[in-house]
């Protein structure tokens, strides 16, 4: 496995986020730090919940596509960002079969990532599987080369990064791409309101505990001592900007000490925290995205419901 994010690399930058979004006003954490093994493993529960329906449509799609998504492609190397447990990109995998020589998933979470990729090079033997921990926010240019690659980047987690770090990301992305290179990409559709919430909100309270896992990475890395039950898990439609937002909602007065960083922040009652958005897209917007960051759309695929969608695209000459 290689790591351009090491233990220390991590410390540091959770440090900075920490004291940025609890010093600001109003106060925000980057979602990037909900993903520690725990996290992970609730980020996989959420994706079996009845309410959540991105991972089983975009997986639909997947089964679809696959065999054309290898024609179009014929890729060699499937380099994967945010690839988690990888469990849909076996699909890829298997599609891709009579060309790919090398898979190289991405991540922070670094122990998740190891297992994971351990589970996929064991059940394809004859396929180079090289683990990377890093940052796709600022690693991009240090992944490996390769010819005919395709960059997967699924699950909808483009939609967790708002809209100019996704300009900034899908331009650094095709800087590092060349003329054979693709990019398949998924994205989380607007629908109805309703569905949308219950999807960031379920009853059995998964989300609920996977947002307020972001205290407890806090507290272990920071030596703070948030109580994670006096906040409350609020999930919301932003009908303006088309997101859900994630938000942890105070249920009382009170201060968090966090000895890491020598910081003292005070929570009113009923005070929210942002500490996701999940843009949903339309078609227009992907492509105008996409277009603004040299790539050109040249396929775009949705399952039968037409919930999720998966793109393919090219760069511009
Ligand atoms: N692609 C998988 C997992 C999605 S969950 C799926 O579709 O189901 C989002 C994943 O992105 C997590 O595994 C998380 O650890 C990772 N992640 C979040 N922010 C990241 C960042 N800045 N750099 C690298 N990985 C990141
Ligand atoms: C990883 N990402 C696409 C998920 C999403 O749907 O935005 C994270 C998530 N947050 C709450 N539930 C799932």
């Amino acid at each position: 496995m290689d790591r351009f994010l090491t233990s220390d690399d991590l410390a540091k930058a959770l440090r900075a986020d920490v004291r940025d979004g609890l010093t600001s006003t109003p106060k925000a954490l980057p979602p990037k730090w909900f993903y520690d093994e725990r996290g992970s493993g609730l980020f996989e529960e959420i994706t079996r919940l009845d309410e959540y329906y991105p991972t089983r449509r975009e997986r639909e799609i997947l089964t679809a596509r696959a065999p054309e998504i290898a024609a179009a492609t014929g890729a060699r190397t499937l380099l994967e960002l945010g690839a988690g447990s990888g469990e849909k990109t076996r699909l890829l995998l298997d599609a891709l079969s009579g060309t790919l020589r090398t898979y190289v998933p991405v991540d922070v979470s670094g122990d998740f990532l190891e297992e994971a990729a351990a589970g996929i090079a064991a059940d394809h033997p004859g396929l180079t599987v090289r683990a990377v921990v890093a940052d796709y926010e600022q690693h991009l240019h240090l992944l490996p080369d390769g010819e005919r690659r395709l960059v997967a980047f699924l699950g909808g987690t483009i939609g967790n990064m708002p809209p100019a770090k996704r300009v900034g990301f899908l331009a650094a992305l095709r800087a590092t791409m060349s003329g054979q290179d693709a990019l398949l990409l998924g994205a989380d559709l607007v629908k109805d309101e309703k569905r949308l919430v219950a999807a960031y909100d379920d009853a059995a309270g998964v989300t609920a505990e996977f947002n307020r896992n972001v205290l407890a990475v806090i507290n272990r890395e920071l030596d703070a001592d948030f109580v994670p039950a006096a906040f409350e898990h609020v999930a919301l439609w932003n009908a303006e900007e088309e997101w859900i937002e994630m938000r942890l909602r105070s249920t009382r007065d009170q201060t968090v000490h966090v000895r890491g960083l020598d910081l003292e922040v005070r929570f009113a009652e009923g005070e929210e925290m942002r500490t996701e958005i999940s843009a949903k897209f339309r078609r227009e917007r992907l492509e105008s995205e996409l277009a603004a960051a040299g790539l050109e759309l040249s396929r775009f695929w949705t399952d039968g419901a037409g919930d999720f969608s998966l793109s393919l695209a090219r760069p511009v000459a």
